[in-house]
């Protein structure tokens, strides 16, 4: 009888149950018969990755991006997982560049670990969660591998987490930094966030009440890696914080931001046909995209909407964007931070009307 269940404890499951298959044993998913847990099972891939003959993958968008295999063959791209993981946060909390950068750091290199270290016939798992009510993105990362004290050639295995996450700790100093563990951890802890490792016999997790590193021997090993990361990602210093190597400050070079957004000549480009296509339709949709813009706005002084290829847009939509941005901004930093360019008529005439309709009510009422 499952009555509540998480990620964190879920997706460290998902490896284990794909290597059991790659070894020809298969599972049968009974669901929950609770229907909210059931569709959870289904939304997040759980039941997909237990039983991919039973359940497809899933198609659901909300706060999360489900459960996704890497590093073996027909599975995603590691780098397209990084970028949904971004592309959730930017919409769904409100973040900053710098921030951003220091998550996508982070999940970055644990995802490397994987393919570096771990050996994992089933590659690796990623599954990460935005909260909105305080505003933490929590994600996952589990392999099937050698695990950390392994790899690390130790064998007391609760001593082997904790040097994992020590600065310039490394299998091999000749190819590695030895900064991956050390950074995310201090990503996540610095955030006021949570971190935990579990692999072999040993575990490992950040208490946040007095701000130790609590470790203890498991009696189960879990034969892999699983890395969990909880962060906040309101604080535009996290960077500068948190990531520094040597006492050298690292700033990472191509970042999201940049890649999604930036043109040649460094404006920041949102394309609306590309990025905000689901949302058109409602005043959800709007929210999500406001969020978004005003996330990019807090460290650009303007963004472009190209509109090309865009036909209509719902009025709920226009009024929840440009009518609620036009009024919060106020009529100047409105005109001098947002451009448009390829707006269709029909278009232009209905955001028109959002904003003037907005600037009637004020932002007081829906
Ligand atoms: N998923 C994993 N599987 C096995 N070993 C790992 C994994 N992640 C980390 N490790 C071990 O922990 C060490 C520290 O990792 P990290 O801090 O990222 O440094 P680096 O990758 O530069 O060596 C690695 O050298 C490796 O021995
Ligand atoms: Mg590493």
């Amino acid at each position: 009888m499952c009555e509540s269940i998480n990620e964190a404890t879920m997706l460290p499951l998902i490896p284990i149950v794909s290597d059991y298959r790659r070894r020809g044993i298969d599972f049968e998913l009974i669901v929950p018969e609770d229907e909210w847990l059931r569709r959870l099972f289904i939304n997040t891939n759980w039941a997909h990755h237990i039983q991919p003959n039973g359940y497809g993958p899933s198609t659901y968008r909300g706060g999360n991006v489900p459960a996704l295999q890497f590093g073996v063959d027909e599975t995603e791209d590691a780098g397209d997982i990084l970028n949904r993981v971004m592309d959730l946060i930017l919409r769904e909390l409100d973040t900053n560049r710098g921030a951003l950068k220091a998550i996508e750091w982070s999940l970055g290199e644990i995802m490397d670990n994987v393919s570096n270290h771990a050996e994992s016939q089933v590659g690796g798992f990623v599954q990460a969660t935005a909260f909105k009510n305080n505003n933490v993105v929590e994600f996952v990362v589990a392999d099937a591998g050698i695990g950390i004290p392994e790899s690390m050639g130790m064998t007391d295995h609760e001593h082997a987490l904790r040097s994992s996450i020590d600065e310039g700790t490394t299998r091999d100093r000749s190819k590695n930094a030895g900064n991956g563990l050390y950074g995310s951890y201090r990503v996540s802890t610095l955030s006021g966030g949570r971190f935990a490792i579990n692999s072999l016999h040993g575990e490992l997790y950040y208490r946040p009440s007095d701000g130790s590193v609590q470790s203890h021997p498991r009696k189960v090993p879990y034969n892999g890696t699983s890395v969990l990361c909880g962060i906040h990602v309101g604080d535009p210093e996290l960077l500068h914080k948190a990531l520094r190597f040597k006492g050298q400050p690292h700033d990472p070079p191509y970042d999201y931001v940049e890649r999604a957004f930036e043109n040649r000549e460094g404006e920041l480009v949102f394309n609306m046909k590309e990025r905000a296509q689901r949302d058109f339709a409602s005043r959800q949709g709007g929210k999500r995209i406001r969020g978004m813009i005003e996330n990019l706005l807090r460290d650009h002084p303007s963004v472009t909407f190209d509109f090309d290829g865009v036909a209509v847009i719902s009025s709920s939509f226009a009024d929840e964007v440009f009518g609620r941005l036009f009024v919060d901004m106020g009529p100047r930093a409105f005109m001098t931070r947002i451009q448009m360019r390829n707006v269709d008529p029909t278009v232009g005439g209905l955001i028109d009307r959002a904003i003037v309709q907005r600037t009637r009510l004020g932002n007081g009422d829906s």
